[in-house]
Formats: C-alpha cells, structure tokens, sequence
C-alpha cells in the first residue's frame, strides 16, 4: 500500500514531508525514506524499520530544503531492507522517485536497461521506473516530458513522484489506479497518497486521476493527461477531522477495509493473471506439482475459514485430498504427515504464534511449506520455503475482512496454477482467469447493498441467536460470517452445513430466529431450499444471500439479497461473505459495539 508525500514552499520541506508520512501510519510501515534539494544534489536518507530510524537520520543532517518527498513502505516486491526503501535514485544519481502500487512488466523494462548499461542496486520494482525516467529524461526535455513518456511505458497499478537535481524546486507525480491526492495552499504545494496527510497543511485538496499528470511548484500545481493537455483539478474543501479522514471518511476503519474489497481483488491480481493464463512468481518447480499427494492446509480464525474453502477447491477442482487444520490442534495432535505433502500456511500477519509453531513443527519433519501471507517481511513469510502475498493493504480491523477474501482469492490462483501445470483435463483455467476478472465489478456491486444491509440489520440486532447456514462452499462462508458476528457484535451464533441442522441444532429455532443461508450453489438448490423449509416450519426468519440470476428463492426466503454471479461457483461463494460482513458490520453498530477493537481481542496474536 505504501504512503507518498511531496512537499514545495517556504517550509521546511523534510519536516513536513515527514509529518505527513507519519499520518500515513495506518497503510503499513517496514521502511522509510526522504530525498530533498541538497545544495548541489539531491540527497536521500533512508531506513528499514520505523519512521523514527529515518528521524534519527534526518536529526544528524537536520536538512533546510524546500522540496522534498517521502515514502514509507509496505513492501510488496523485495524484502522491507535499507536497500529497498525508497526513495531510489536513477542510474546517474540526478532523480530521485517514490512509488506505490506495483509494475507488472519491470522485469521486461528491466532487462531491457541492463542490456543498455543500467546497474541496480535493490530488488524494487520502483527503481526500475527510477531508472527508466531518468533514461527518458537524458533523451531531453522536461521532467514531466520524461514522466509522461515513460509511464506510457509502464502497466500495472501504480502512483510515484519524482525529483530533478536539474530542476529544483520542482516535483511531478503522476497516477495510474493506486491514489494520489494534492493539496492547494498559498505560496506551498502538496500531495499525498491520501488526505490525511494534507489536512495540517490545506484542506483544499484534489484527486490526481489515472493517467494525469501534475506538476509541484511554489507557484502552484498544473494537472494534465499523459498527452500533455491542460486539466482543471476539481478542488474541494475537506470538512472531516483527521481521524475520519485517516479511514478515508468511514466511521470504523473495518467498513473501509469492507469497501475497498474491489480494490483489494485488483491488488491481488496484479501482475497474476495474463491472457487466459495464471502466472504466480516464485513457486515450486512444475514437477513437484505432479509429486504432492495431499494438501495440508494450517491456519487460525478467519484463515482456518479460507483454509476451508481451499480443501473444497483442492478437492473439486484438482482431485487432491486436502485436510484443514487449526493451528493450535495440529501441533499437538502428532499429525501423519506424508513426505509427499504439502503444508500450506494461511497468515494475515504472518506472525501469529500457533501457526508459527505448526510451520517449525513441519520444517523440523523435512515437509515442503508453502505461506498465504498478508504481510511481507513478517516471520511466516521468511520461514516458509515459498510464499505468495496476499497484497491486500494493511488491515488494521481486529476483525479481518478484506484479507480473507484476498486469501480466498490466492487459493483459487493457486489451484488454477496446478491445474495448469498438471494439464487437467476438465479444469477450463481460462474460464476460472476470466470469472476472476469479473470478481471487481462483482464486488463493487455487493459493496452497494450496504443500505439493505443496514436494514436487516438494525431490525435484527437485538437478535440472541442467529445462525449461518449453507452447503459445501456456502457452508464454509457460513462459519467466517458467523465469526464476524460474534467476534464484533457478541451475538452468539450456530453455524453448521444446511444439512446438519436436523441432526440437532434445529431444536434451537424459535418463533423470529435469523437463520442466514449461503445459497449461491446451484447444484445442492433442491435440498438447501428443503433446509430452509424446516426452518420456517419452527418459526425461523430466512435470509439467503444468492445470485442475482437465480430466480429460485425468490418467495421462498422472507428475504432474498442477490449478488452479481462471477462465472464461477466458488468465487460465487466467497464473494457472498461481502454482503455478510456488512451484516455483522452493521448490527454491531446498532448494538453501539467497540467496532474496530472488540472486547477481549487482538489483531496479531503472539501467544500460544
Ligand atoms: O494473522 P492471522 O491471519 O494468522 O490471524 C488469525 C486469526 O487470529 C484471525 O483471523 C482472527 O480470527 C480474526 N480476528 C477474525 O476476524
């Protein structure tokens, strides 16, 4: 995610820019960096680490300039070192960038200026597009000149900000899809990667749009498109206070992190998927793919439930046995584990102590370990043997809400990945890459259902029990919808397969009981709908959350919610949690719950 600041004018510019960093806290910090005007050079000082390292650096230079940039780092590409922190400089040392969001083709650019002569000195992509501006910049003309001709260069998903030391006095950034914000004032220009780090400074702030262009100067900021034409800013005045503006103008930092899901899907994706084809770096080679014979998936909370959901993919989708386990049980439950396995390890943070301790248990045994991991840099993500990043943002929620989806998003990847190098007959990967390319626009849609959620919600918040229900894929959502119930609103819930209910939990449907369905599978319709009937039959208020081209609940639930359909059952599935974490969200909230800190709960939990 990564935090962006630039400053110009009277002030001085590292202290500000620095400030403005430090109100950037919230999108992650494992590094951090400045470069400003020097006398006769650009000058960078960087740190991994807090941004107090980078303050006790910048204290012993104690710098007067008037320009400056800053970064702190979520590292995506590269691990969070002194090296990777950015600001980077260009091969000839007279431009210096910052970057957020992620170059997908900086391998091909890359390779291209080191057969030009470029030497680096990180694993950045970020100084790869250093580089390449700078290149652009020796052809001639202006440094936007040169920001413009290379971004047309660049694809991906990215914001970064420059410097000349030929240009002093000046900054220029430019957008494609991850945020830039600038900020107007008299005599001083600003931006940001997002509001609140402008809000000391000018309240009168503008979005840079994809594809735009602006340049920073004492004078003020001109905004114009990669083709160099002229742009008004659409300026508007702030009216919210710091802490609404660091959750982007939510109330609780989780309905922010709810609502950036398409987003986050994006993130994800980036880079990950190419024409009908899935392309995940770093993995084990193809033939160890042939040689696994069972999955073992470890995990806690909400990663044990997408762990869930990976058994179900593994399972439907490639044919391989797959066990889930919880952290905490696998360790002390001297598992059979068979040398041919594979142990995957599914971490938000990366850093909680049960799964720590079940991933050094299957080092210790020679099982090959594969992480799900949220954050880079973290314990998780260094002892596993390969790793793939969730990329969803910091979450800074207790409740956990866009990385589960991530998670769920990244199994699915990684099934299609051995699907593909398995050949597998039956699996169509290119109809699985497009339903994945049709996960955002789903997602902004379900986003959009927050008022009926809202509704049901408030009308059932008093509720003493609810239940979640489903059927395969539906039945694991059930239980993370539960989770955020519970761990958010302190209701307590029964959750179980549809199936099950007669079986026992049945006797506890009385006259008004919500009973939550997850309908969006077609294939056990008939009998789910029979569930539903035995619930109404006790009395039992039935919420099912379905697709939207489904018709075959509709009168049969007292209430129906629809989702737009992806292509694909599974991501059908876990795209129904979006609707029920804005359930949960909500009657928290009507309940006047402590939202983002429920009682009793941490966000990393370091202790076995
Ligand atoms: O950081 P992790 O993903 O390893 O954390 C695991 C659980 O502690 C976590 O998912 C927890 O269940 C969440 N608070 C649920 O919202």
């Amino acid at each position: 995610m990564c935090g962006i600041a630039g400053y110009v004018g009277k002030k001085n510019a590292v202290q500000v820019v620095i400030d403005q960093i430090a109100r950037l806290e919230y999108r992650g910090y494992d590094s951090a960096g400045v470069a400003f005007d020097g006398p006769s050079s650009i000058k960078v000082l960087k740190s991994a680490g807090k941004l107090d390292r980078l303050r006790e650096l910048v204290a012993k230079e104690d710098p007067q300039a008037t320009s400056a940039i800053a970064h702190s780092r979520w590292a995506t590409h590269g691990a969070p070192t002194d090296l990777n922190a950015h600001p980077h400089f260009d091969q000839a040392n007279k431009i210096a960038l910052v970057h957020n969001g992620i170059i997908e083709n900086y391998m091909e650019l890359k390779e291209e200026l080191v057969r030009a002569g470029h030497t680096f000195q990180s694993e950045t992509d970020t100084e790869v597009a250093a580089h390449l501006i700078g290149a652009e910049f020796e052809k001639g003309g202006s440094l936007e000149d040169a920001v413009r001709r290379a971004s047309r260069k660049m694809t991906g998903a990215f914001a970064f900000v420059v410097m000349a030391e030929s240009e002093p006095g000046k900054i220029v950034c430019a957008r494609n899809a991850s945020p830039l914000v600038l900020g107007f004032t008299e005599g001083e220009s600003l931006l940001a990667s997002d509001i609140p780090a402008l809000l000391p400074y000018t309240r009168r702030v503008a979005i840079l749009e994809n594809n735009q262009v602006a340049v920073l100067t004492e004078a003020g900021i001109e905004v114009s498109t990669l083709d160099g034409k002229v742009v008004e800013p659409e300026i508007f005045e702030v009216d919210w206070d710091s802490t609404a503006a660091e959750k982007g103008g939510f109330e609780h930092f989780m309905l922010k992190e709810i609502m950036e899901q398409p987003d986050v899907v994006r993130q994800c994706l980036a880079g990950r998927i190419a024409g009908n084809e899935v392309s995940l770096d770093g993995l084990f080679s193809d033939h160890m793919w042939q040689e696994i014979d069972r999955v073992n998936i470890i995990a806690c909370g909400t990663a044990y439930h997408a762990g869930l959901m990976g058994k179900t993919l593994f399972e439907q989708m490639l044919q391989l046995p797959t066990d889930v386990y919880f952290s905490s049980e696998f360790r002390y439950g001297d598992p059979l584990l068979s040398p041919r396995s594979l142990a995957v390890f599914i971490s938000q943070s990366g850093e909680t102590a049960d799964s720590l301790a079940a991933l050094r248990l299957c080092k210790q045994r020679r099982i090959r370990t594969l992480g799900i991991v949220n954050v880079v840099g973290s314990s998780m993500a260094r002892e596993v043997d390969r790793v793939l990043f969730t990329q969803a943002g910091p979450e800074i929620s207790v409740a956990s809400t866009k990385a589960y989806l991530a998670q769920g998003i990244v199994l699915f990847l990684l099934g299609l990945h051995i699907a593909q190098v398995k050949e597998m007959p039956g699996v169509s990967v290119s109809a699985g890459v497009q339903a994945l390319r049709n996960l955002p626009e789903a997602i902004q849609e379900a986003t959009e259902l927050a008022d009926e959620m809202k509704e049901i919600a408030e009308k059932f918040a008093q509720a003493p029990l609810v239940f979640f229900l489903g059927r395969r894929a539906d039945a694991n959502v059930a239980l993370e919808a539960a989770l955020k119930l519970k761990e958010i609103a302190y209701i307590p819930t029964q959750e179980c397969p549809a199936g099950e209910m007669k079986h026992g939990p049945l006797a506890l449907i009385e006259q008004g009981t919500l009973a939550v369905f997850g309908a969006t599978d077609p294939a056990t319709r008939d009998k789910l709908i029979s569930n539903i009937r035995e619930v109404q039959a006790r009395g039992g208020y039935v919420l099912a959350v379905t697709t939207s081209d489904d018709p075959s609940l509709d009168g049969v639930a007292e209430k129906v919610i629809k989702i737009r359909p992806t292509g694909d059952a599974f991501l059908n599935a876990l795209l129904s949690i979006v609707p029920l974490q804005m359930l949960a969200y909500y009657m928290a909230h009507a309940r006047g719950c402590e939202i983002d800190q429920p009682r009793n709960l941490a966000k990393s939990v370091t202790v076995e």
